[in-house]
């Protein structure tokens, strides 16, 4: 499963792939990381584990137009089976969306369909939410709102803050998205309509 990933920044879930992939317990190959932002801790990860990475940087397009048509084709060049957002924070055209449709995930830091889009460890807080967690679904038009595959999910604990949701979400990322993209690669998950299935069933 040829596996093209999206980043932003930091790039914790992509080294959780790679490693799992190092490991081999991921029967993946990671063609190719893309970052929308130049110098970001992701590109170097991708670099240390010799993985082809290149920069789309969207300050030098004029509209969200323009930049999709230009990620598009770079992430085709790499003609992927599966494309892995990972920390990739741009909001996607619908045209982008609708050429992988089926072939692209997404992990969101919330349980959805709880808070869609950004700040979610504090909207979770804000809302004294007894649990939270994060959730990989299929991206649709939607932000951040096409079925939802799996969710890891915890107790938020009295004293939590935003920073110590953030690296308790992170560590169930670094295992929730390699066992979904596992499950890609074995075609057990699919895309149907609006519906995400495993093995043939609704999920
Ligand atoms: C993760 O928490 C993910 O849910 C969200 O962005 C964060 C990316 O972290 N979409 P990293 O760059 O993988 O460390």
């Amino acid at each position: 499963c040829r596996v093209v990933v999206l980043i932003s920044g930091n790039g914790s879930n992509l080294q959780a792939l790679i490693d799992q992939q190092a490991a081999g317990l991921l029967p993946i190959d990671i063609v190719a990381v893309i970052s929308n932002r130049p110098n970001v801790m992701g590109l170097q990860r991708a670099a240390k584990a010799n993985i082809p990475h290149q920069v789309v940087d969207h300050t030098e397009f004029d509209s969200r137009e323009l930049f999709d048509t230009a990620l598009q084709q770079c992430i085709q060049q790499f003609t992927p089976d599966l494309v892995v957002l990972a920390g990739y924070m741009r909001i996607m055209t619908a045209d982008l969306v609708r050429r992988f449709a089926g072939k692209m995930l997404n992990i969101h830091p919330s349980l959805l369909p709880k808070y869609p889009g950004l700040h979610t460890h504090r909207r979770a807080l804000d809302n004294k939410d007894l649990q939270h967690g994060s959730s990989v679904h299929f991206v649709t038009e939607e932000l951040d709102g096409g079925p939802v595959i799996a969710q890891s999910q915890f107790d938020i604990q009295p004293g939590d803050t935003e920073d110590s949701l953030a690296i308790r979400i992170k560590q169930l990322e670094h295992k929730l998205y390699p066992k979904v993209v596992g499950w890609f690669a074995e075609n057990k998950i699919a895309l149907q309509g609006n519906q995400a299935l495993y093995n043939g069933e609704k999920l």
